[in-house]
This record gives C-alpha cells, sequence and structure tokens, in this order.
C-alpha cells in the first residue's frame, strides 16, 4: 500500500522519464513500472533503474500493439495484484517528426500511426489495466472525505493544446494548403467519447491532462 504503484507507458524520454523521475524521488516506496518500445536503447530509463533497482522495473511495451500490452497487464498482475496509478504519456506528433498542418502532406499510413499511438493505444491500455485499477489502494489524487466518491486509482491521458478541436476551432483561409485540424488534432476528443465507459463501473477518475493545464 505505502508509496503506491504506478504504471508509466512512453517513460524512454521527455515528460514519461521525468513523471517516473519524480515519482521515485518523491515517494521513496513506490514502486514504478516503466514501459518502452525499445528497453535496451532507453539509456536514461536504463540508468534510473540503475539508480531505484528495487523500486523501478522496464517492460517493452509498445503502445500500437495490442498483445505486448495484454502482457504488461499479466506481468504487472503477478507482481502486484493492483495498479494505483496509470499515465499513458507515449505519443508521436506525426511519424516525421515534426507537426504536420498542410492538406497536401497528409498521408493515410500518417494518420494510422498517429492515431493507433495517440488514441488507440491508451483505449487498449484502459481495456487492460482497468481490472487492476479497480483494486487500488487509492493512493494518488485528492480523496473527498465523502467515502462514496473516494477513488481507488487514477487514469491519466496525457494530451496537448494542439489535440484539442475547441481549440484548434479556427477556420483555414484556404482549405486546400492548410488543414485543421491536423492528423494530430483528434485523440483528445475520441479519448473523451470512449473513456466514461471504461470508468463507469468502477469510481475511476480519468483525467485528460494538458501540461499547461491547471489540474
Ligand atoms: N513536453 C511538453 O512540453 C508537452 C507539452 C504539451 C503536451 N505534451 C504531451 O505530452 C505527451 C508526451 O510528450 P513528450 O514531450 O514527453 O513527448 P516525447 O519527448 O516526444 O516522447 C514521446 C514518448 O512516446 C514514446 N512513444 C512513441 N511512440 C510510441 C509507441 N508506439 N508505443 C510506446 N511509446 C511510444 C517515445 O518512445 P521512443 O523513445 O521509443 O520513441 C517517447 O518515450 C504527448 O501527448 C504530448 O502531446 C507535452
Amino acid at each position: 500500500m505505502a508509496g503506491g504503484v504506478v504504471l508509466v507507458q512512453g517513460a524512454s524520454r521527455g515528460l514519461g522519464l521525468h513523471f517516473c523521475k519524480h515519482l521515485l524521488s518523491a515517494r521513496k516506496e513506490a514502486r514504478v513500472i516503466a514501459t518502452c518500445r525499445s528497453p535496451e536503447t532507453a539509456s536514461a530509463l536504463q540508468a534510473l533503474h540503475g539508480l531505484y533497482p528495487q523500486n523501478l522495473t522496464v517492460l517493452r511495451l509498445d503502445a500500437t500493439r495490442e498483445a505486448e500490452i495484454r502482457e504488461a497487464a499479466e506481468v504487472v498482475a503477478k507482481e502486484h495484484g493492483r495498479l494505483d496509478l496509470l499515465i499513458n504519456s507515449g505519443a508521436v506528433l506525426h511519424p516525421s517528426a515534426r507537426g504536420e498542418t498542410s492538406l497536401q502532406e497528409v498521408s493515410a499510413e500518417g494518420l494510422s500511426i498517429t492515431l493507433a499511438t495517440n488514441t488507440i493505444g491508451p483505449l487498449v491500455m484502459a481495456k487492460y489495466f482497468a481490472p487492476l485499477l479497480r483494486k487500488g489502494t487509492g493512493a494518488f489524487g485528492h480523496q473527498f472525505a465523502d467515502q462514496a466518491k473516494q477513488h481507488r486509482a487514477v487514469l491519466v491521458n496525457l494530451t496537448a493544446k494542439v489535440g484539442s478541436i475547441g481549440d484548434n476551432a479556427t477556420p483555414s483561409e484556404d482549405p486546400t494548403t492548410s488543414a485543421t485540424p491536423s492528423e494530430a488534432h483528434s485523440p483528445a476528443r475520441l479519448l473523451m467519447l470512449y473513456m466514461p465507459s471504461c470508468a463507469s463501473s468502477a469510481p475511476l477518475p480519468c483525467t485528460l491532462a494538458k501540461p499547461d493545464s491547471p489540474y
């Protein structure tokens, strides 16, 4: 119970890596499971494992591969039997690694990879980890005094302002050269449609967190 069990998906670098660093330093008894596509080349994550060999476990997980998600959930079930916090931080802006706003540059393959990683991945993560989250101990997040409102676990899906349809609604002057929303823009709305159904059978706060948002 003390410290909590956390899984950070997409932890090789960026925010995911920093979530792991923060959790390990701030919660001495936390058990952190860091997942990434390629543990053998995730040098910063491996260095972190060297600092916290008892508290940090590194697992292979590509968010576009359902079998790897299922296998990771099986490992967590076997090792911990529960999960208190799941952070989906893995994401791609675009397979080219740069933002794409030109309709002429949109490709079916690029859209597929972006959606598979940013939108379908977190949904499939929820599918396999929800049973473990429902067994959580409420170790993370603000708890209400009213027991009826208390949660057992927290599921966080990182997104960005550019992923907001509402915040990117300015119509394009020339729809043939500038697409809004771009390839990266739809995941947040799609997740908002599906995630409530994941949380409906148990008190499971599900948050779309923008790093620049106040919560
Ligand atoms: N950083 C910011 O200031 C900021 C601001 C606003 C919003 N955000 C949001 O926060 C989230 C994370 O951003 P970031 O800055 O940390 O990005 P990042 O530095 O580009 O890191 C992306 C992470 O996602 C992983 N990843 C990519 N495809 C994957 C897949 N198929 N399966 C599993 N992992 C995969 C990468 O792993 P590999 O090493 O294997 O490529 C990497 O660890 C994104 O949703 C982003 O929009 C970040």
